[in-house]
């Protein structure tokens, strides 16, 4: 079942639609003439990497990158593994790192010390989430499609237990009466 009891619609299908025609009409203009990378990190990224490439207006080549945090799924221990890296160099290249939710930050902060290390014309990040509250380490967030308040939240390819990551919309769990 898609939705029942403890689901909760925070963000509409039709609202992540919106934002991110906006976002993409933003990115457009600013690499039109650029050679524009996008690098995603998977899994979650993946629905708002797709939904924005095909939005955006001009010629953009596309890389992934898995990485875990160590520690519980819901808590991020600042401490991250790369599980794949990417396929091809990122030297002199204009990076964009598309990303589903940044939390407490840990996971970009050491995944863009780690890109900048090869040299890449620019790195600049894109996240369709923000929990600022959440933050740990100071990352600058060059594009935001919404600031979220400090829930837990799935849908739009975040999970909750690997599920529900095909939720059109992001939702927020709801604990139902007597704990069911
Ligand atoms: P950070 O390192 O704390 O910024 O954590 C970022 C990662 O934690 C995200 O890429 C997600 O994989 C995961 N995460 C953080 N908050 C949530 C959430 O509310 N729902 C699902 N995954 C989350
Ligand atoms: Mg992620």
């Amino acid at each position: 079942m898609l939705v029942d009891h403890h689901t909760e619609i925070l963000i509409t299908a039709e609202q992540i639609r919106q934002r991110t025609r906006e976002l993409a009409q933003e990115i457009s203009g600013e690499y039109e003439g650029k050679d524009l990378h996008l690098i995603c990190v998977l899994k979650g990224g993946v629905v708002f990497l797709v939904d924005l490439m095909r939005e955006l207006t001009v010629p953009h080549s596309v890389d992934f990158m898995a990485t875990s945090s160590y520690g519980s799924s819901t808590e991020s221990s600042g401490v991250v593994r790369i599980l794949k890296d990417l396929d091809e160099p990122i030297a002199g290249r204009n990076v964009l790192i598309v990303e589903d939710i940044i939390d407490t930050g840990h996971t970009l902060d050491y995944l863009t010390r780690i890109l900048r290390e090869r040299n890449p014309s620019s790195l600049r990040i894109c996240t369709l989430l923000d929990k600022r509250e959440r933050r740990e380490v100071d990352i600058p967030v060059d594009y935001v499609g919404f600031d979220i308040a400090n829930k837990f939240v799935y849908g739009y390819g975040l999970d909750l237990d690997q599920l529900y990551r095909n939720l059109p919309f992001v939702a927020v769990f709801k604990p139902g009466p007597y704990g069911t």
